[in-house]
Parts: structure tokens; sequence; C-alpha cells
């Protein structure tokens, strides 16, 4: 795709890189590490000039992913404690990765971690790398060696009851100690250059999805009155981790009867009973990246009238927005769109959140809502209904691809149609 098109530039890598030689860090998954260094200098362009600073998670392992910025620009999925530094004015400080300090006895726990090596410039393909001590004199220098001493600040704004984050700090701190510095916004940079994929992260989140539409096609097959939710979520994930998905996008929502009103419902423990609705959002994570599906089904394979008639009601409100989904559309346009269907059937309090949200590297993936939609993007349509007097609560979601002509629904093969559900339920042994 866009990747031909543009000169290749690797002064630094005269060998193909050394791949997976033993605790050498080298961009892990599917996507190649010149990718990552297109990325890097799409980003510099951006940033046009100045200084940037991206922090690797200070700590990656026990439930913790690494920093999804971090790893976006270096794919480095497993490097606690870096950091990336990037500086377009200067060739001298243009990509610099610095790294934590060696510990051999640290090794003993957490594997082998090596000393520095041309090897792990090749592997990473970034052309200095460094131990984070020398982090501030380089920070400093690099800042000293632009025409406007500025810093770039790259990013997310907080609210201000959150803590200062981590890039914002050392940022004013730095500033702090060199006259005449600024910084600057560069925020919206990489939530730009995230929310719209390659054909490489297309396809494995095709897999993701895929792998997932199938955990939902046999989650349909498999339930049945007085088992209990728990043993649902197991069928996705037993069949999540035969197909390599090694963890979950994000925490499983299987809620039965009233559970399904409740949006963010976790506990996934309660007996599920003949004649109620259960609500199952689920996604596997593949290669770091995420799905994120939602179906409603009949715990006992056949939707009641009432039950049959608020789900047509969600799954119009999902049509009709899934339709308009193309480049230009913007979200609001979108949100009016299901908000109208679900206001005219007399559920307007019924419909209480969002219709969507970016997927990616994360579930809610970085992006700019108010800018329209682009070819390349990945987002979830996600509209629902829930009437907890009723023990009715619905909710559709699918993961959209924005292409050039409109979209596509990657999930397309889960079935959806009340029909198609109770069909396959009623194949279940
Ligand atoms: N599973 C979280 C969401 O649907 O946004
Ligand atoms: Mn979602
Ligand atoms: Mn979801």
């Amino acid at each position: 795709m866009e990747h031909a098109k543009r000169p290749l530039e690797t002064p630094n890598i005269k060998r193909p890189l050394p791949h997976n030689v033993e605790g050498i860090p080298t961009p892990t998954g599917p996507i190649p590490a010149e990718t990552y260094r297109l990325r890097r200098q799409r980003l510099m362009e951006g940033m046009e000039s100045g200084v940037a600073l991206i922090f690797a998670a200070d700590h990656v392992g026990d439930g913790q992913r690494q920093d999804l910025d971090f790893f976006y620009l270096t794919g480095l999925e497993f490097e606690g404690g870096a950091a990336l530094l990037l500086a377009p004015e200067h060739p001298q400080y243009k990509e610099i990765l610095f790294l934590r300090p060696l510990d051999v006895e640290d090794n003993r726990w957490h594997g082998n971690r090596p000393i520095l090596s041309r090897a792990i410039e090749l592997g990473t393909g970034i052309a200095k790398v460094m131990r984070t001590t020398l982090l501030p004199r380089m920070l400093t220098d690099a800042i000293l060696n632009t025409r406007e001493r500025d810093l770039v600040y790259l990013g997310s704004m907080v609210g201000y009851t959150s803590p200062i984050p981590k890039q914002l700090q050392v940022l004013r701190d730095a500033s702090a100690r060199i006259l005449n510095s600024k910084i600057r916004d560069g925020h919206e940079l990489l939530p730009r250059m995230r929310s719209v994929h390659d054909e490489d992260e297309i396809n494995i989140m095709r897999r993701a999805v895929g792998i997932t539409v199938e955990g939902f096609k046999k989650a349909m097959q498999s339930v049945k009155p007085e088992m209990n939710e728990s043993e649902l979520q197991y069928v996705f994930e037993s069949h999540f981790r035969r197909e390599g998905s090694h963890s979950n996008a994000y925490a499983p929502i299987i809620g039965s009867g009233l559970n399904s009103c409740v949006l963010h419902y976790g506990q996934n423990r309660k007996v599920m009973k003949d004649g109620e609705l259960v609500l199952c959002d689920v996604g596997c994570e593949y290669e770091m990246y995420a799905s994120d599906i939602t179906r409603t089904f009949p715990v006992n394979g056949t939707f009641t009238p009432r039950q049959a008639e608020v789900y047509q009601v969600v799954l119009n409100a999902w049509k009709a927005s899934v339709a308009a989904v193309r480049p230009g559309v913007t979200w609001a346009q979108l949100n009016e769109i299901a908000r109208q269907v679900i206001d005219e059937a007399g559920y307007a309090d019924d419909y209480f959140h969002s219709l969507g949200h970016f997927v990616g590297l994360y579930v809610h993936d970085s992006g700019l809502q108010r800018e329209p939609l682009r070819a390349g993007m990945v987002i979830t349509i996600e509209p629902g209904i829930y009437i907890a007097k009723e023990e009715i609560g619905i909710r559709i979601e699918d993961d959209i691809l924005v292409t050039e002509g409109g979209c596509e629904v990657l999930s397309a093969d889960c079935p959806r149609e009340i029909h198609e559900i109770e069909s396959i339920m009623a194949a279940r042994g």
C-alpha cells in the first residue's frame, strides 16, 4: 500500500536483521521492522522539528501490557522501562532507543537481556541504542540542537484529576532546565496515524475477528439453561487459546437475565435460566490487535416474541448506521442515525451509550472522534437497548473496516439476524 511509494532510506541497516536472537529485542509479530521505521519517519514528518520522547511501560508482564504508542513505533512488546527519542532536525539525535540498564541477576528471574551491541541496533532498526541512564543528558543535548528549542508532547490530554502523564512531566522537567525552551502540542499526531491501519494490521485484525466469530458460534451451540455464565466464558476462551490468541482484548461480559442490562457486568458467574437472554461481549487479542463483538441470544435457543421485538429494533439501528459508514462521514452523524431508529421505536431512554469506537492495538483504540472517518479505520458499531424491568438487555456489536467505497463488516459471519441465531442454536447437540 502506501509503503511501496516511499523511498527506502535505511542508512544504518546494511545486513538482514537478526531475528529472534535470544534476549535481543526485535519487533515481535508479523509486522516487518521496516513498517516500524516508516511509522517513526512519518511521525517525525508530522512533528517537523523539535524533540519528542515516548516511554515504554515501566514494567511489562504480570498482566501489564506494553505502552501502545511505544509498541506502534518500535514493535518491542516486552521491553519495560525503555524510551524512544525522536528529533527530526538533527541526524545525530533523530532516533535513539534507550533500554533499561542490564542487571545480570535480574536476568535469572526474568530472562536474558544482552549487553548493548550492534545486533540490537540491527534488530530494532534504530540507529542508536543506549541505556536509559544516558537519557537525561541526551534529551538536553537533543533539545539544544533544535532551532526553536521545542519539545513536542505526543501523549494524550488528561483531566486535571488524573496523574500528569510521565511523558509530559519529563518534558516539563527538561524544559524547566533549558532557557528559552517550550513544549509544543503534538497530541493528535499518533491517534491520527494509529487509527488508519495498513494491510498487515488489517490482516491481523481479520484473524482476530475471525477467531472471535468462531468463538461466538461455539458459544451459541453450547449454551443451555442451568449452565453457568463462567462456563460459557470458558467456551470462548478455550477456543481463543487453541487458535493462537494468548489473551482477551478486554474483560469479557457474559450477562444473562438482568445482567444483560448491566453495561459493564463482569462477574460472569450466574446460572443462566430458561427463557433468559444472554448478552456476550467478548473479543480475543491476536498479535497485539483487538477484536470486539457482542451478540445477544436466548439461553434456550428461541427468542420470545417480546425479546424478538426489541432485538429487531436494535438490529434496525445497527443496519441503518452501518449502511452509512464510509469515508467522510462523522461519528456524530452515525450516532444520530442509530439514535433516530431507537427513538422512533419508543426506546429513547433505554439506549444510553455511544455508538462505537476505534479498534486496533487496544479495544478502545486511539483516534480522533471529531474528525470524519477515513478508509483503513476499523471501528465498532454497537447500538443497544436495555430494559431492566423486563430483564431484556440487547446489544449488537460488529467490527467494521472503513473502505474507499463504504465499509466491510469484518465480523459479517457472526450470526446476527434472529433466524440465523435460532438456526445455529437449533443445531445444538
Ligand atoms: N467491550 C467493550 C466495548 O464494547 O466497548
Ligand atoms: Mn465496543
Ligand atoms: Mn464490546
